[in-house]
């Protein structure tokens, strides 16, 4: 059954609010497709019953669920590549050289959904600069779900997952099997701190970091909400950091503080000197 047009509106502002995620009128059959499995879940007889039942309660943990479940999570090891290539040849090397002195090096993944995406890092770091196995390394990775975060601190993917774009001699190397999931090793796990962070509230204070990740989130946002978070991001990255986007996403005329610079088939942004 088709959910009323109100309560469409209702999930979509509840979700825009919270989340910053964009749902048009169109997208009624994701609502729909998303959002029955989790009203059967929670014992309702349809989803406009448990829409009604949302619409008449303060905001808890249920329209918790329904903010989760409109995230889109999808993601994958070395997902396009090209990035983790130009962070191991390029991007790393230059900014490991800069950080000589304090040996200290700090790198944000701003929507690190279950994982793959800073643990990829965290291998690129073991595998490819043991120089600096000794020196203070931070990852901290973040999302909004609380769900894609649990599985993230577990480091325990599938099969399936791990077929997909991490490298035979890495899984051999970085991971144990276990039953029927392959456990990342514990010194990659650990580098990676995971905590829950909405990106379009104002961010609790973090540091400066010498590398952002923001790869597939802004597409969900509007123009103002990927303004804002540009300009957050411009005043945490160090002035010879990098930035690192989504494939289509860029900061051009978001934000004119940020170059773009190639390195082979990326492109990722650092901030105008
Ligand atoms: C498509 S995944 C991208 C994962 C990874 N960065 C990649 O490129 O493979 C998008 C992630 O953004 C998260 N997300 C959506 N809205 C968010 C928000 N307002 N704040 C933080 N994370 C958000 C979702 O939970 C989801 O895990």
């Amino acid at each position: 059954m088709p959910l009323p047009p109100a309560d469409l509106d209702y999930v979509r502002k509840l979700v825009f609010d919270h989340s910053g995620i964009v749902l048009e009128r169109s997208k009624a059959y994701l609502v729909e497709t998303r959002l029955t499995p989790v009203a059967t879940r929670l014992g309702f007889k349809s989803l406009e019953e448990f829409v009604r039942n949302l619409k008449n309660t303060p905001v808890n943990g249920a329209h918790r669920t329904v903010i989760d479940a409109m995230t889109t999570n999808e993601t994958y090891f070395f997902r396009d590549i090209h990035p983790f290539e130009a962070l191991r040849k390029n991007v790393l090397p230059e900014i490991i050289q800069n950080r000589e002195s304090t040996r200290t090096l700090r790198i944000w993944c701003g929507a690190c959904s279950t994982g793959q995406e800073p643990y990829s890092i965290s291998i690129i770091l073991k595998d490819g600069f043991p120089k600096i196995d000794n020196w203070n390394i931070q990852i901290v990775a973040t999302d909004l779900s609380q769900d894609v975060l649990e599985k993230a601190k577990s480091g325990a993917y599938t099969q399936l997952e791990v077929n997909r774009g991490l490298p035979a001699m890495y899984l051999v190397k970085y991971f144990k099997q276990q039953q029927d999931r392959w456990v990342i090793r514990e010194d990659i796990r650990k580098r990676v701190q995971f905590r829950e962070l909405n990106l379009t509230k104002p961010f609790p204070p973090m540091g400066r970091f010498d590398i952002v990740f923001l790869r597939n989130v802004l597409i969900y946002f509007d123009n103002p909400t990927k303004q804002q978070i540009l300009g957050r991001i411009q005043s945490l990255l160090a002035p010879d950091g990098y930035l690192f986007l989504g494939c289509a996403e860029t900061p051009v005329n978001l934000n004119p503080n940020f170059e773009a610079v190639s390195f082979g088939k990326a492109t990722c942004y650092r901030l105008k000197r």
